[in-house]
């Protein structure tokens, strides 16, 4: 009796402890799941070139959660985060390869991030619609083309889609609309045609979204009063035509960027009501009338308006620091005051229209502009006070103008690299400290003398009264 117990024991005992054998072999052989190994190793197998050894340590029988760019969770252990990054723009962190469809091995994966590889060439990985928990797929600056798949809107537990800076074409799938989970879809820097799905309003829980920089044409559709947290639109760079979508006054937005399209029509007033609008860019489109007052609040940081057909007067921005109106239909005549008592970081009025003197532009603090364009006016006087008072400064660009000054008195600041005074009235000579500038142009002025030693070609320093020397011809005394 006694006998049979201990035995019924012993059983029981090995039986437990081969269950648990079974069960967790993870923690028993230090080995991750063998289907997640499998599929991480045939990934390693698709990969061609991996020269700063990022997969190295990835090898049979070690546990592949422990593997560089791993992570496993649940009571099971398995891998539910690929991550890899590279930053193949700069250096050779990079990965060259496929990217093998027998991650699908993966069941448990939620995130693959394959960010910045450079070198990953395929199509769309289809093998990602038998992954039935994949919330985050980033694979960003890679090589991957052809068209983005009808059905990804299968997809349906995505949260980010992140596919920017590859080469998928065709038309964006109006499926994916049906991926009502995303809250970052950026698509950006592809070869996309077409238009803007007109059910983007299903999106409901959508925070950023970036199409920039692709081939998308018609009008921006106006279906954004739904999607209420949609706080970063980013839609520049396309050929988008039509008017600025009046549904985006039911958002409060951070970064709106239509910049580089074919928009038309007036400014909505509703910009003014955004309280959290930091970034404005309209750049390069064919916006026109008045700019509205109601844009002056303390948020807005950067205003980007040039290259449109703006014309009237100009509200007052106190406190913006980033501004570029240029190459629009401006006749601002004076240099508006407030413009004079704003801390910019970087100004841009070329072409605006502006005939007043420099020896006006008295920044009433110390300023801090770091760029300063203000060519292509009628602005009179001496720049150097105002150069004297900015020791921030890196790029002055002032080419046709009619300022007038001394070259003689001009010192050239420790920060400034980019000095253009191209067609202007300049007299005097050209100081040695030029030299340190990167880029310098003082073409059609009056100016005179021997150069000092430079970089520059003759092209910076020609249609002058009497400057020689190389790259000009030699001097004759
Ligand atoms: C990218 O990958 C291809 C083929 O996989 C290879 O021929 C090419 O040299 C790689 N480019 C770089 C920059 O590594
Ligand atoms: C996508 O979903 C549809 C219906 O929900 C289904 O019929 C189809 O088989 C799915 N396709 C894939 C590739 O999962
Ligand atoms: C797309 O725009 C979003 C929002 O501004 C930004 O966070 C993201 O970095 C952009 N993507 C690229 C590739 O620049
Ligand atoms: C933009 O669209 C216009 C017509 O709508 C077309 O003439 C032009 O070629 C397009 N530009 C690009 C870059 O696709
Ligand atoms: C506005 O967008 C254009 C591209 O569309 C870009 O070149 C420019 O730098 C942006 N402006 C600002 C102030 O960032
Ligand atoms: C300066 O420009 C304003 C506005 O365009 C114009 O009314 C005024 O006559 C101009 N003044 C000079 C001196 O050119
Ligand atoms: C620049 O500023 C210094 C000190 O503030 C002053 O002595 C000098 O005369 C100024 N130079 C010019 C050209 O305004
Ligand atoms: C200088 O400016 C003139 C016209 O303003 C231009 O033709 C020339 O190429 C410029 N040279 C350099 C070196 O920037």
């Amino acid at each position: 009796m006694a006998m049979l117990s201990f035995h019924i024991l012993h059983c029981s005992v090995f039986l437990l402890f081969s269950l648990l054998i079974h069960q967790f072999p993870a923690t028993t052989a230090a080995r991750c799941h063998r289907d997640d190994e499998t599929g991480l190793l045939a990934f390693k197998s698709g990969i061609k070139a991996d020269p700063s050894g990022m997969l190295d340590k990835w090898k049979l029988g070690t546990d592949c959660c422990k593997w560089y760019g791993i992570a496993c969770n649940g009571p099971q252990n398995r891998v539910n985060s690929l991550d890899l990054y590279g930053a193949a723009s700069y250096s050779n962190i990079m990965l060259s390869g496929t990217i093998s469809p027998s991650l699908s091995k993966l069941q448990y994966l939620n995130y693959i991030l394959l960010k910045d590889l450079g070198n990953l060439t395929g199509h769309f990985p289809k093998f990602l619609f038998s992954l039935p928990n994949i919330q985050v797929v980033y694979i960003t600056n890679s090589k991957l083309l052809g068209p983005l798949p009808r059905n990804i809107g299968n997809l349906t537990k995505l949260q980010s889609l992140i596919l920017a800076r590859n080469s998928f074409s065709g038309s964006i799938p109006s499926s994916l609309t049906k991926l009502t989970q995303l809250s970052t879809l950026d698509l950006s820097g592809n070869r996309l045609l077409g238009t803007i799905p007109s059910s983007i309003g299903q999106l409901t829980k959508l925070f950023e979204l970036n199409l920039s920089g692709n081939k998308l044409s018609g009008s921006i559709p106006d279906k954004f009063s739904t999607i209420t947290m949609l706080t970063f639109i980013k839609l520049s760079n396309n050929n988008f035509t039509g008017k600025f979508p009046k549904s985006i006054s039911n958002l409060n937005p951070r970064e709106i960027d239509l910049g580089s399209n074919s928009l038309t029509g007036k400014l909505p007033e509703f910009l003014g009501r955004f309280d959290f609008l930091k970034t404005l860019n309209l750049s390069w489109n064919q916006f026109s009338g008045t700019v509205p007052k109601t844009l002056a609040h303390p948020e807005l940081y950067t205003l980007d308006l040039s290259h449109n057909l703006f014309n009237g007067p100009f509200p007052k921005l106190t406190f913006i620091h980033v501004l570029d109106l240029s190459y629009n239909n401006f006749h601002f005549g004076d240099i508006p005051k407030w413009i004079t008592s704003t801390y910019f970081i970087s100004l841009n009025l070329a072409r605006c229209g502006l005939n007043s003197s420099l020896n006006d532009w008295k920044p009433l603090g110390p300023v801090f502009y770091q760029y300063l364009d203000i060519s292509h006016n009628k602005i009179t006087g001496n720049p150097l006070p105002l150069l004297n008072s900015t020791t921030s400064l890196i790029s002055f660009i002032a080419s046709d103008n009619k300022l007038k000054f001394n070259m003689k008195h001009m010192k050239i600041g420790k920060n400034i690299k980019y000095l253009d005074l191209s067609h202007n009235s300049v007299f005097g000579n050209v100081p040695k400290s030029v030299s340190r500038l990167e880029e310098f142009n003082v073409s059609s002025n009056h100016l005179c003398g021997r150069l000092p030693v430079t970089k520059f070609p003759a092209s910076a320093f020609v249609n002058n009264d009497c400057l020689c020397g190389p790259p000009l011809p030699p001097c004759k005394d």
